[in-house]
């Protein structure tokens, strides 16, 4: 991690009162002033800040309930974004997204500042499980059982999808577990069935599942036991 990064975590400076910090010779790394913002740090390098250790800052690990009409990114002209409802949680310099979601769909986003345990969710080698509940405009025709477990293969592709699961629970309804994270992939998996995804919601990524106690909007840190989950 860079220097500026890790103290700005570390001690909630701001970038600026960071680099005014290095300027003025207040930081070592090792016993060595260090005035460099961009220096990387190793794992096992002492920082101090005015002559006190700094410990490394912690990761953080969140869920989300994302509301509708709120886009996956930091900034955006039209609609709110999901930084906004974060209230300072997570910087948005640091702000990784595990899979986002279309500005239109809701349910689980999980955030983290560790680019690991990121990579591990998002990576196709790990084969995360992620769960929907989808809503179609027409009936959903139960052959897409078969065809959505062949994998099927969507406009633009070169490549099927990767089997998946549909359970349908009513005409227009049903649950689809995919294992990718193509762009629009639910959607374009119904309309590649000649159906249309009226309403998407995420309720799962591999064994974390949506807190049915988060009201939409609202977030909690992952326990423990939900951050090892992911492996
Ligand atoms: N698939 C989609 O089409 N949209 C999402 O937001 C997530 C998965």
């Amino acid at each position: 991690m860079r220097l500026d990064k890790y103290l700005a975590h570390a001690t909630g400076m701001s970038r600026k009162e960071v680099k005014r910090a290095l300027h003025k010779s207040l930081v070592t790394v090792n016993d060595v002033v260090i005035k460099n913002s961009a220096h990387k740090l190793k794992e096992d390098d002492n920082v101090n800040f005015e002559e006190q250790s700094i410990a490394a800052p912690k990761p953080r690990y969140i869920m989300l309930n994302k509301p509708e009409g709120y886009v996956c990114s930091n900034d955006d002209g039209t609609h709110p974004t999901i930084a906004g409802l974060l209230h300072d949680e997570v910087r948005p310099d640091e702000l990784n997204i595990a899979g986002r979601l279309d500005v239109d769909t809701t349910g689980l986003l999980l955030i983290t500042t560790d680019g690991q345990w990121l990579h591990k969710v998002t990576s196709p080698n790990h084969k995360q499980e992620k769960r929907y509940l989808v809503e179609t405009a027409d009936p959903i025709d139960p052959s897409a059982i078969d065809t959505f477990a062949e994998g099927i293969l969507l406009e633009s592709e070169k490549h099927p999808t990767k089997p998946a699961v549909l359970e349908i629970i009513e005409s227009h309804m049903a649950y689809l577990t995919i294992t990718e994270g193509r762009y629009h992939q639910v959607k374009r998996m119904f309309a590649a069935i000649g159906n249309k995804v009226i309403e998407l919601h995420r309720e799962s990524i591999g064994g974390i599942v949506l807190d049915k106690s988060l009201e939409v909007g609202e977030y909690r840190p992952l326990t423990t036991a939900e951050i090892e989950q992911v492996q």
